[in-house]
Parts: structure tokens; C-alpha cells; sequence
């Protein structure tokens, strides 16, 4: 399942990190590409010894954590740092699938958080390919993308301007994909049951497959 949520970030916490981004230091981002990775990833990335920047990925990541709806379609377990990326034009990072293992993180969600305004830059758009075909995306500031960590994606170049954004990788509470989406339906149905009814015999039996099913998969 692929979700897009948005707004995570409010406009305070967009212009800190637009602040932050254009102040900070960035290095070649094939420096934290695997070998195959450093043949198509074109892009900068967030100098790890910038302490602005840090702080940032560590504010990201808290709020992405916080939000209700990531919650609800990726259960996390854990994150990873996040990385934030920075591509002028001519930059890119062509096709792949992100690492299975990261360290003690088994990677089960990909998810990029958009943190240019999309009229600023040309280009740039993550491209996800999938048995329908490939779907775009480029999200207002302070949105974000959610994608199973097994597909192929991309970056398409970067023709003017900057695109800034933060991707990171999730370990999920429940690693296969077809499950969390059931999970996140049985879930946003018992919610949309309660806010109509309130806690009526419906929601109860919805409410109880929920956690049961959640009890069955989850690998806590
Ligand atoms: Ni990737």
C-alpha cells in the first residue's frame, strides 16, 4: 500500500527545516550508497558532522512518529536516522530497491518526506513502479509519501531549481505489506464506526477482529 499523507509538518516547523537546509552542509551522497547504488545515485546528502542538520533529522523523525495516520498504515517499531537529500539540477538517483538490512533495522516501509515547495523546482519526482505502473509523487512541503520497502523507485532528475527532502525506512511491527493494509482498513473502519455510532456491538466485533489480527502478526 502506498499512502500519502500530508500536511505532517506545519508551516513553523517547514520554514525551520527550509532555514536549516539552505544553511547547512551537504557531501556526495554515494558516500552511503551500497555498491551497486554508487552508479545511479546523483544527489547530495546532509553532512553528518552538521549539528543543525542533526538536530533536524532528529525533529523529523520524532514528528513522523507522532502522526496518527503514519501510525496507523506502518506501525512502527523503529526508524532509522533519516537522511535528508539535497538535488540541483542534473541530479537524480536512478532505479533501485532500498537495502533489506540497515544495521539492526529490517527496512519493511520506505517513506519520503517532500520538504521543497513543488512550484520551486522542476523535475525531481519519486517514481514508484508497481503492477499498475509507475506512480509519481511530489507532495507539498510537509508531506509525505509511504511505499513498501520491497519496490523499485526512483528520482527523476532535477531540471531547475533545489529539491530538499528527508526519506527514512521503518521497521514495521508487521512486515508483511498485505497485512498492514488490512490492518489499516479494519482500523480506519472501526474509527469512521465510532465518530458515526459511537461504541456501538459493531465496533466492538470490528474492534476486537482488529487487535486479534494485530495480536496474531505483530512481531513486537
Ligand atoms: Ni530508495
Amino acid at each position: 500500500m502506498l499512502l500519502c499523507i500530508g500536511p505532517v509538518l506545519d508551516k513553523g516547523v517547514v520554514d525551520a527545516a527550509t532555514a536549516a537546509l539552505t544553511a547547512g552542509r551537504f557531501v556526495d551522497g554515494r558516500a552511503t550508497a551500497g555498491w551497486y547504488a554508487r552508479t545511479i545515485k546523483e544527489n547530495l546528502q546532509a553532512d553528518p558532522q552538521d549539528d543543525r542538520l542533526a538536530a533536524l533529522r532528529r525533529t523529523l523523525a520524532d514528528t513522523i512518529l507522532r502522526n496518527e495516520l503514519f501510525q496507523m498504515a506502518v506501525r512502527p517499531r523503529r526508524l532509522s536516522p533519516l537522511s535528508l537529500s539535497r538535488y540541483e539540477p542534473g541530479m537524480h538517483y536512478g532505479a533501485h530497491v532500498d537495502d533489506a538490512i540497515m544495521g539492526e533495522l529490517r527496512a519493511d516501509v520506505s517513506f519520503t518526506l517532500f520538504l521543497s515547495d513543488p512550484a520551486g523546482y522542476a523535475g525531481g519526482e519519486l517514481m514508484i513502479d508497481g503492477p499498475g505502473g509507475t506512480q509519481e509523487f511530489k507532495l507539498p512541503a510537509g508531506s509525505l509519501v509511504a511505499y513498501p520497502s520491497t519496490t523499485l523507485h526512483h528520482v527523476a532528475e532535477v531540471t531547475s531549481g533545489v529539491r530538499y527532502a528527508a526519506v527514512g525506512w521503518a521497521q514495521s511491527l508487521v512486515r508483511d505489506a498485505a497485512r498492514r493494509e488490512l490492518l489499516f482498513e479494519l482500523d480506519t473502519a472501526r474509527r469512521t464506526l465510532f465518530r458515526q455510532s459511537g461504541k456501538t456491538g459493531a465496533f466492538d466485533l470490528v474492534t476486537k477482529s482488529f487487535s486479534n489480527l494485530l495480536r496474531m502478526w505483530a512481531e513486537p
